[in-house]
């Protein structure tokens, strides 16, 4: 019997480097026997900006989780977030002779000819993932081979990164004395942890909520079919609470944790904090008050994800079924609520799932990314893995507390023929921006 393998995830976050190291059996049940999370050193929005500082933040997590597990790590999957990638969709032809059946290289030759689209010499190729065939133009077929037609058709998801930041992160992580296995898109890891069986049949938003960027994936039966990132995260609205109350950055961070919420219903109405400014004064705030601050950040980050998807695939409360929010700021109180009134969808909070060992110390939304580049390395094709549950843990529970399980869809309304924008988003200009910056995209 083939021994077990070790496959280890290394999430390289703006505000955390987490090290996961898993244990897949031959059988393919997924163990989670090492976890190690530092504070993020060298980084900014997903950015290597000082190399000796993330390598050395790499380091420790990396030991940290070798010490739990017992096992050297040698090789990683490592995330790459959004920002540094550009993802396509390209269509592959291919013609099939009469009277033959479609074989492999048929099936490979169409998707050669989806990604032979010119891309900018500065980018690499991360992932070539193929979407359904269209076969004689019926759509929806998983596996062309063996059938018959004439014309074969595929639409591929490209995403390419920038040739300069993954040299980067390929640099610190060698310089941690480890190889790199393979980079993996943010997002698709997320979505490849925490999607369940049933939203593998849907179309579902996955988006990853971390402390410098939001990266979003959709999931199309399974399948990553779109991908954008908003360079904002839990970050900016920690900056905003320091700005408006003139407390420390750290200050601020915690009352966000403790006393914030999306949603000002959502806060707790009798609570009144006392809060003391940098320059010594201080004053009484509400978390009433406090969450009216919170909340136009987050909803100019869901409204701008809103917005991609509409622009590119349609009004999403058409095109999807569901949204699950990933990373450290989908914790936040009234998240999935203020999320739901955006995208008018059922939202939910995406904990790793499938998966045996340590469970408990993997079950946050903020551990989908490196929980997910494990299973990742498993299949490496990007479809979420079909995981053999270990007889003692078969999933990860979920918490009763603090987030909402599933947030039910609102009831319908008329669609809008324009993209529903948030009403009270904060500096337009910034937003603008942002969407300047999405004009690259295709
Ligand atoms: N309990 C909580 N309540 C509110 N926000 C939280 C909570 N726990 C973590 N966060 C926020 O989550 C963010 C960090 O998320 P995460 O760990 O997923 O980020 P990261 O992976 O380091 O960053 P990125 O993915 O942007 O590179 C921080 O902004 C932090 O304030
Ligand atoms: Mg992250």
């Amino acid at each position: 019997m083939k021994d077990n393998t070790i496959i280890v995830g290394l999430d390289i976050g703006t505000t955390k480097i987490t090290t996961v190291i898993g244990e897949v059996a031959a059988g393919g049940s997924v163990d989670i026997i090492g976890e190690g999370t530092v504070p993020s050193e060298g980084m900014k929005r997903g950015s290597v900006v000082n190399l000796e500082r993330a390598t050395h933040a790499i380091k420790q997590s990396v030991q940290a989780a070798e010490r739990v597990s017992g096992v050297k790590v040698e090789s990683v999957y490592v995330s790459v977030a959004g920002n540094h990638a550009k993802a396509i969709t390209s269509h592959g032809l291919a013609a099939i002779r009469r009277n033959q059946e479609i074989a492999q290289p048929d099936v490979d030759r169409a998707i050669e000819n989806a990604r032979a689209v010119p891309l900018d010499p500065n980018l690499e190729i991360i992932h070539t993932l193929p979407q359904e065939y269209v076969v004689d133009g019926q759509e929806g077929i998983k596996n062309p081979v063996g059938m018959h037609g004439v014309r074969l058709e595929v639409d591929v998801h490209i995403v390419a990164g920038t040739a300069g930041p993954l040299l980067n992160l390929r640099r610190c992580v060698q310089e941690a004395g480890l190889r790199v296995e393979g980079f993996a898109l943010h997002a698709l890891a997320s979505g490849l942890a925490t999607l369940e069986a049933a939203e593998q049949a849907q179309t579902v938003v996955v988006v990853d909520m971390g402390g410098g960027t939001t990266d979003m994936a959709v999931f199309k039966r399974g399948n990553l079919a779109h991908s954008a990132c908003i360079p904002l995260g839990g970050e900016h609205v920690t900056a905003d609470l320091a700005q408006i109350l003139k407390i420390p950055m750290e200050e601020a961070e915690n009352v966000k944790r403790r006393y914030g919420a999306a949603l000002p219903e959502l806060a707790d109405q009798d609570l009144t904090l006392e809060i003391t400014t940098s320059s010594g004064s201080t004053h009484a705030i509400t978390a009433f008050e406090l969450s009216r601050i919170i909340k136009p950040r987050l909803a100019e980050i869901f409204g701008l994800i809103r917005d991609e998807i509409d622009h590119t695939l349609g009004p999403v409360e058409l095109v999807a079924q569901n949204v699950i929010l990933t990373g450290g700021a989908a914790l936040l109180r009234g998240a999935p609520e203020l999320a739901r009134d955006r995208f008018r969808l059922p939202v939910r909070v995406g904990r790793p799932r499938g998966i045996g060992g340590l469970t408990d110390i993997v079950s946050g939304p903020g551990h989908a990314g490196s929980v997910g580049l494990v299973l990742y390395g498993i299949g490496e094709d990007g479809k979420v893995p079909h995981l053999v549950y270990g007889d003692m843990a078969p999933a990860v529970t979920a918490p009763s507390t603090p987030d909402v399980p599933v947030v039910p869809a609102p009831t319908p309304e008329p669609v809008a023929a324009t993209p529903d924008k948030p009403k009270d988003k904060v500096g337009p200009s910034l937003a603008d921006r942002v969407r300047g910056w999405f004009k690259d995209w295709m």
